[in-house]
């Protein structure tokens, strides 16, 4: 082992900085760009693994009047938090908690008559309506409620229920499967799908507060989508939805996460040594190693050995060879940064080091995933957590 000594101000093992500066700059950046649209900062997996509340509450702060969330316990998690915005929440299944839901006054999403079904029984039971909108399919195939037949029961049996007092039709939405690949025809198609599916709705009698289909890709790139509200999640936590379509510099927005941690160990070791399990990495002459305590149990993608890429003492280093559970490996080339020092995975990139989108891309995946795994063994380490003045 290289003889220096520990960093005195070590920080933690790793920690995943969160800007809520950044967060909330990005959700005005959001808000100017689509007038008067509401803003629904989608906080789903724990804020896309920033942190549900934290980011809930800044991007209530910037001007975010709803929050969206995947599953009711996501949304009865912000309503325990004692945060009051309109909350919608549209991923249930059979027998989920529908009455806990309207009595927190959380919206619901409804994308079949099964869903109305329990709905409609738990509004009863609670004695009191359900704010209820209803998901359409226009096309991306996953979730919603298909058009033609399917949503002419859905539609009439709503109404009916509107009728009886036990639903108030609050929205009427859809989701694109495309909107981050420029030109893709689909979205014209969903488009013009979704307007006909409202247009429906609303002569039946549906009247709807708020008409919405924007993701982040929408938001950011196709105005016509933007209805009575966006809905951007990625955006908001200053990512790109897609290289194809920019950077987050290109659309004013700046990456909330800083990804780090402290070497653990650096030592010397001459060359055909092999590294980390199955010995994928052979140093090609004598250099120094770099141990970066962080791996695939802090949510490291097992598939960036040999690929990830690591700020350590002013330069790209390389994860060499295998991701483990805990730890991975970087090649120092014989540099011999103190153990302690920082390594920065990724972040906005200002420093020199690298970014979420350098990792997804050398991992094969999207930004989305690289920042959502960050597993609960990494600290979340909050900074501007009040507005400056
Ligand atoms: C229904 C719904 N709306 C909005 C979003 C936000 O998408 P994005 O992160 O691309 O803005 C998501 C996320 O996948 C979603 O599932």
């Amino acid at each position: 082992m290289t003889e220096t000594a520990p960093v005195p101000t070590a920080p933690l093992r790793a920690r995943a900085e969160i800007d809520l500066g950044a967060l909330r700059a990005n959700v005005r950046t959001l808000r100017a760009r689509v007038g008067d649209a509401a803003v629904m900062a989608v906080v789903k997996a724990d804020g896309y693994g920033h942190g549900a509340l934290p980011c809930a509450r800044a991007a209530v702060e910037a001007g975010a009047t709803w929050l969206g969330t995947a599953t009711p316990e996501e949304a009865l998690a912000l309503r325990a938090a004692g945060l009051t915005q309109r909350v919608l929440c549209w991923l249930w299944v059979p027998g989920g908690p529908w009455r806990q839901a309207i009595e927190a006054d959380i919206d619901v999403s409804v994308s079949g008559m099964w869903a109305l079904d329990e709905v409609t029984a738990a509004a009863r039971a609670a004695g009191r309506p359900a704010r209820v909108q209803l998901k359409a399919d226009t096309g991306l195939g996953r979730n919603g409620c298909q058009p033609g037949a399917d949503w002419a029961e859905l539609v009439a049996a709503a109404l009916r229920a509107e009728g009886d007092g036990l639903v108030r039709v609050t929205g009427l939405w859809s989701h694109f499967a495309c909107a981050d690949e420029p030109g893709h025809p689909s979205i014209t198609a969903q488009l013009t799908r979704f307007r006909e599916m409202v247009a429906y709705a609303e002569e039946q009698g549906v009247r709807p507060e708020v008409r919405h289909i924007a993701n982040s890709p929408a938001t950011l790139t196709l105005p016509e989508t933007h209805f009575d509200l966006v809905r951007p999640g990625i955006a908001m936590y200053g990512l790109s939805p897609s290289p194809e379509l920019g950077t987050p510099a290109d659309f004013g927005l700046r990456p909330v996460m800083t990804l780090s941690a402290s070497l653990a160990l650096v030592k010397h070791v001459p060359g055909g040594h092999g590294v980390s399990y199955g010995h994928h990495y052979v140093t090609p002459g004598a250099t120094t190693l770099g141990l970066v305590p962080l791996g695939y149990g802090d949510g490291i993608p097992r598939h960036a050995s040999g690929a990830g890429p690591v700020l350590v003492d002013g330069k790209w280093r390389t994860a060499a060879g295998r991701v483990a559970m805990d730890q991975f490996v970087v090649d120092l080339s014989g540099d011999e940064p103190p153990v302690g020092a920082e390594a920065v995975l990724f972040g906005p990139g200002d420093r020199g080091e690298p970014t979420a989108e350098d990792w997804a891309a050398a991992c094969g995946t999207i930004a989305y995933e690289i920042v959502t795994r960050i597993g609960t063994r990494v600290p979340r380490v909050y900074v501007n957590e009040e507005e400056r003045g």
